[in-house]
């Protein structure tokens, strides 16, 4: 009888902890992630001239860049943060005008060996996101052409597939996770 009562107790403590486990594990995820409503849209821009794709939230770099230096936008890649909030990264933005490529990586290690291969680190256009798909983020896809030197984003899978099948473009894998177009609060 006493073997019986401890069993249950044991089986209720035990039962008692997991749940509590759980809880946390829920209170934590909604404390852990960046707020959506501080997103801003990641528009790509592309120049056909120079064979050069561009990204960035600040819009009247946008216009500037339509207007003044042949792009054209495309798309928007997603939702970014430009400050760092709660389990984002830095996303840094590499640029090289003799290459006429530009290029993003969370990946610190990859943005020293761009520098010391000639790209200029640009901190205006970097911006924060997800390492895993964690807080609702979607995969960033990255791209490359190595024919021209050319570094391709997308959070598009069909844009995707369709680069690397008739596009000439090689698959990079995931380059981070941001959180889709349209998910921050409208104001
Ligand atoms: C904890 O969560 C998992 C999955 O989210 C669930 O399968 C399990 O039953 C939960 N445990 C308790 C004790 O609530
Ligand atoms: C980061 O970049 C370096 C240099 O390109 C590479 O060797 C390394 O595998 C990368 N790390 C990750 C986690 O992708």
């Amino acid at each position: 009888m006493k073997h019986i009562l401890r069993a249950i107790l044991l089986s209720i403590v035990v039962g008692l902890a997991a749940a509590m486990d759980n809880l946390s594990t829920a209170e934590r995820s909604a404390e852990t992630c960046g707020d959506p409503d501080d997103t801003l849209a990641w528009y790509r821009l592309y120049n056909a001239n120079l064979v050069t794709y561009s990204y960035t939230t600040d819009v009247p770099l946008v216009t500037t860049l339509i207007l003044g230096n042949g792009y054209a936008l495309q798309t928007i890649m997603g939702m970014v943060f430009v400050t760092q909030e709660e389990s984002t990264v830095p996303c840094y933005f590499l640029s090289s005008p003799a290459l006429e490529d530009n290029f993003v990586t969370i990946n610190a290690t990859e943005r020293d060996v761009a520098i010391a291969n000639g790209y200029a680190l640009l901190p205006a256009l970097q911006t924060y996101i997800y390492p895993s798909a964690i807080c609702g983020s979607i995969p960033m896809y990255r791209l490359y052409k190595s024919a021209q030197t050319l570094n391709f984003f997308t959070t598009s899978e069909s844009e995707r597939l369709s680069a690397i099948s008739s596009g000439g473009f090689s698959d990079l894998g995931i380059a981070g996770y941001v959180l889709p177009a349209g998910v921050a609060a409208s104001c």
